[in-house]
């Protein structure tokens, strides 16, 4: 391994019982977010997510669906690996605990409790819940014999098993837990978990299962399973070779230095996890982080409630980089918090819209309209750009301390904070009134130069959380050169090299028109809830032109324009598109319209026709169309007519 600074970070290993929801995205965007920040800062990562997937639970639910367990938990490990694809997640490794490397360190582990003395075989009793895998003291159910997590009825389960002496190791924890504060956080949890299990006195532990059989077998006592959570918290350490002939991740890797789970598993991972390790003689994990519950109409989601968001809907309409922005930024990392599609779509309109993507586009075009294209050289700075430089140079530090702390949103909120400066330097600096007059073009390169070397420092900071944006923000400021991409670059305000040629694209975040989505994203996750929309990408997509659906108030948005059709062709491969190339003005634009079946290309040259022109931008079939040509049609579209011009008229003018 190369001498380099390690982090490890793991999220749970799921349950494969069903598809993945925005819950489980939570935690893994965090995790993700948080392997990609170590790794910009020039730490040698470690991101291990995966499946849990033995257990009566998982052996129910594949008996309902008339499948063997192996080939139920197979499909939704699929679909699990695609939609982390699609959430940009980059894990080094996806751990199933069926992988026979895990079963094998998993048997070995559990014979060497047997062997020392830590587990031994005895007659267990006691209120099972087959869905949380947890059995309950008779004090801690709840009213009914239910369940204190989930609230379903527990089952009385006699059965032959093995336990392991918890008892033996609780000193030692509560020890450990009160000299290492930063061991469980948010700190809270710790409290929890000394006066609510740990001071009263920790029962020992039934450890191995004979009531069903798809499981990891104890090997020296036929008919034993492991419980699951013996098994599934193993996946730590047999992910990383251990207790297997290549162990060098393990020597590389362990401790880990952060477990990100939900709250309701905080126990587990700090009473049963430090237990086994201290057994095993193995260093403990630096940091559990307990983090709170996405809620929905604030309850939690549960399949059983319907009240299950998926990700997929969301993703397909506004990308990865916008839902994980969402969820990083909406909720304290630790808190509950409500999701609801409204308030996303409105911090997606705000913040990725409004501030981010303006300052954005509203840069670029002014280097675009006042420079031609090119970068301009700073002049002097006064004082107005040294405070904004100052803020800008000060920020990688403070979002180093948040992520650090796992404060994602708080970490966000510094970079948010700067945009706002950033588009009130605009307000304070007024480039359209220096760019009036040529005296004013000096003072106008510095500001731009500024705005677009602050976009720069965002745009690397962001990429933690949103890995595909930045590139297109880089491409817009014409920034090839990956060393002024990284982290490193931050040290200094100034790396951008005057002369870059700009590059003015489409929106980077469309605004949304929310009551319109609202009604369209929550049809499509009831679809997915039943469970017949497919992760893939809609195949038809890049063929539709955008609809508009505009009231008459919204008409004076529509910049419409008569143009003239200089050259027009027929688009490969496709019968529907033609490819016209339309002078607008001085400005030439290209556009693509499903006329092909109507006009042949030639017969429509020369022609006035009609152009919408401040329609997004978007690539059809890998060409660009800059607007679209307004066509009258049938409802069949049997017939179908492109509108021109009546008489002279120059191409520009503005149709109204
Ligand atoms: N298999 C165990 C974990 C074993 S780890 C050694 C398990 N699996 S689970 O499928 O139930 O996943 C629970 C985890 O999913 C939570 O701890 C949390 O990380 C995530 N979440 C599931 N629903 C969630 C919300 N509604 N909100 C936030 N996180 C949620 O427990």
């Amino acid at each position: 391994m190369p001498d380099k600074k390690t982090f490890y970070i793991t999220t749970p290993i799921y349950y494969p019982s069903g598809q993945m929801h925005i819950g489980h995205t939570y935690t893994t965007v965090a995790a993700d977010a948080m392997a990609r920040f170590k790794k910009m800062t020039g730490y040698q990562t470690y991101f291990l997510t995966g499946t849990d997937e033995h257990g009566q639970k998982i052996e129910r639910r594949a008996k309902e669906a008339g499948k063997s367990p192996q080939a139920f938990v197979d499909g939704i490990v699929e679909d699990t690996k695609k939609l982390w694809a699609m959430m940009e997640v980059e894990y080094n490794d996806f751990i199933r605990t069926t992988d026979p490397k895990h079963v094998q360190a998993v048997q070995k582990i559990f014979k060497r409790f047997y062997d020392q003395g830590d587990i031994y075989e005895s007659e267990y009793e006691g209120d099972y819940c087959a869905q949380c895998e947890a059995f309950w003291t008779p004090t801690q159910l709840k009213e009914g014999s239910l369940c204190p997590d989930c609230g379903r009825p527990t089952e009385k389960v006699r059965e032959k098993s093995f336990f392991f002496r918890m008892s033996k190791y609780q000193d030692w924890l509560i020890d450990h837990i009160r000299t290492h504060p930063e061991f469980i956080q948010p700190a809270s949890r710790a409290n929890e978990m000394l006066n609510n299990f740990l001071l009263p006195g920790l029962q020992d532990l039934s450890v191995s299962r004979t009531s069903f059989t798809w499981g990891v077998p104890v090997g020296f006592a036929p008919g034993h399973v492991v419980y699951v959570w013996i098994d599934a918290l193993s996946n730590y350490l047999t992910a990383l070779g251990y207790l297997s002939e290549d162990d060098s991740l393990m020597k590389a890797f362990w401790p880990a230095d952060v477990h990100l789970v939900g709250k309701e598993i905080v126990r587990f991972h700090t009473i049963y996890w430090p237990i086994m390790l201290k057994a095993l003689g193995l260093p403990l994990p630096r940091q559990v982080f307990g983090h709170g519950w996405l809620l929905f109409d604030q309850d939690k989601m549960s399949k059983s409630k319907g009240n299950i968001v998926y990700p997929g809907p969301v993703v397909r309409r506004y990308g990865a980089d916008a839902l994980r922005y969402y969820l990083m930024r909406e909720m304290p990392f630790g808190s509950d918090g409500n999701y609801s599609n409204e308030a996303l779509m409105k911090r997606i309109n705000s913040d990725l819209a409004n501030d981010l993507g303006n300052l954005l586009s509203r840069t670029v075009a002014m280097i675009e309209k006042y420079f031609e294209g090119f970068l301009p050289k700073p002049a002097d700075y006064e004082a107005v750009d040294k405070a904004l430089i100052d803020q800008l140079e000060a920020l990688p530090q403070l979002v180093e301390t948040q992520m650090n702390a796992l404060q994602f949103s708080q970490a966000l909120g510094e970079i948010w904070r700067v945009i706002g400066e950033c588009n009130r330097y605009i307000d304070e600096t007024q480039p359209w009134v220096l760019g009036r007059n040529p005296q004013g073009k000096i003072r106008l390169g510095t500001v731009l130069y500024v705005l677009a070397e602050a976009l720069r420092y965002v745009a690397v900071l962001i990429k933690p959380v949103m890995p595909a944006t930045p590139e297109r923000i880089f491409t817009q400021i014409g920034l090839e050169d990956q060393e002024a991409q990284s982290w490193e670059s931050l040290g200094a305000f100034g790396w951008l090299t005057p002369g870059l040629l700009v590059n003015k694209e489409e929106a980077l975040f469309p605004r949304i028109d929310i009551s319109a989505d609202l009604a369209l994203l929550e049809s499509e996750n009831e679809a997915e809830l039943k469970g017949n929309a497919s992760l893939a990408p809609r195949e038809d997509e890049d063929e539709q032109i955008q609809e508009l659906s505009v009231g008459i108030e919204d008409f004076g948005k529509l910049d419409l324009r008569v143009a003239l059709v200089l050259k027009c062709e027929k688009v490969e491969k496709s019968d529907k598109l033609l490819k016209l190339t339309l002078k607008v003005g001085e400005e030439e634009r290209t556009v693509l319209s499903g006329i092909a079946q109507h006009y042949a290309p030639e017969s429509l040259v020369g022609k006035k026709v009609v152009l919408l022109k401040n329609l997004v931008p978007r690539k059809i079939r890998g060409h660009l169309s800059q607007g679209m040509v307004l066509c009258a049609a049938t409802d069949d579209d049997s017939v179908l007519k492109v509108l021109t011009v009546d008489g002279d008229m120059e191409d520009g003018a503005q149709v109204s």
